[in-house]
């Protein structure tokens, strides 16, 4: 499968699209897989100063692909130790901004997360939905959005799964700055010629110690989560939430049986 990212070169800038517009941009294995090769290579070449990573006018993304992995047991997601290779997409050295519009749900939030900082449209809405799924956020959502926001909004997005327009989301913190929403790539784009323009070994250092006043135990607390949400595989939960929506019914949660 090809063409699941767009790739815009503009000077010292690439801007790299999800471009799966009919399913929301759903992250699947295979739009991981061509996003952080894409990512890792620009990372490699010296004359890319800043990613700009952004999605379509509905959806910066709408999640993990849930048709991809509803039927996956536990034991699967642990061996393949499903989405691991998120990690090195957000550790790469080369800042990154996200440029969102539309839904930035589930993973699609930790995406917008794992970038630097973010530029949202006044359309754009954010949240952690997984619990309406019988699972939970697997790739840093629990951690990042703590982090961001403090944890009394955290748990609220994680436990009700409700969603956060724009203006909340830039008074929690959780994006940078919210723009009209015709505006949201240019501005993205302006800025990131800005942190291209500047020395480079600056830029590194900046990031870097920025990183490190919230990077404590991140580590630990990524394996943690990742293993929690393997774990939910196979539970009655997770099978009905993901059943559910695929079969577009609203799910029933039976107390007791999990
Ligand atoms: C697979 C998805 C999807 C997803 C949307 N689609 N989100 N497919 N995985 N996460 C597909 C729909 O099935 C549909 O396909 C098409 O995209 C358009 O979506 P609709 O639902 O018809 O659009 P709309 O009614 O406008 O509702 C938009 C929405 C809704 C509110 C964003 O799609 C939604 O709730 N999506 C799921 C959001 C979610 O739960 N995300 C968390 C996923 S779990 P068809 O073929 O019918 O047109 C996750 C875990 C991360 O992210 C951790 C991993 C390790």
């Amino acid at each position: 499968m090809t063409g699941l990212i767009e790739v815009i070169r503009e000077g010292a800038v690439a801007q790299l699209r999800l471009n799966r517009p009919k399913q929301l941009n759903a992250l699947n294995s295979e739009l991981a897989a061509q996003l952080i090769e894409a990512a890792e290579r620009f990372d490699r070449d010296q004359s890319v100063g800043c990613l700009v990573v952004t999605g379509s006018e509905r959806a910066f993304a709408a999640g993990a692909d849930i048709a991809e992995m509803s039927d996956k047991p536990a034991a699967y997601m642990a061996e393949r130790d499903y989405f691991a290779e998120w990690s090195r997409f957000a550790n790469l050295r080369l800042p990154k901004i996200a440029a969102v519009q539309g839904y930035a749900l589930g993973g699609g939030c930790e995406l917008m997360m794992m970038c630097d900082f973010a530029i949202a449209g006044e359309g754009a809405k954010f949240g952690q939905p997984e619990i309406k799924l019988g699972v939970i956020a697997g790739i840093g959502g629990t951690q990042r959005m703590t982090r961001l926001i403090g944890r009394s909004r955290s748990m609220d997005m994680h436990l009700t799964g409700r969603m956060m327009d724009a203006a909340e989301a830039l008074s929690a913190g959780l994006v940078a700055r919210v723009v009209s929403d015709d505006k949201v790539i240019s501005t993205a784009m302006e800025a990131a010629q800005q942190v291209a323009s500047y020395s480079r070994p600056a830029v590194r250092m900046a990031r870097e110690a920025v990183r490190r006043a919230e990077e404590g135990s991140l580590v630990e607390g990524l394996l943690f989560e990742r293993r929690s949400f393997h774990s939910l595989f196979g539970t009655p939960g997770q099978i009905e939430g993901m059943s559910a929506f695929l079969e577009g019914r609203p799910p029933k949660f039976h107390q007791g049986e999990q």
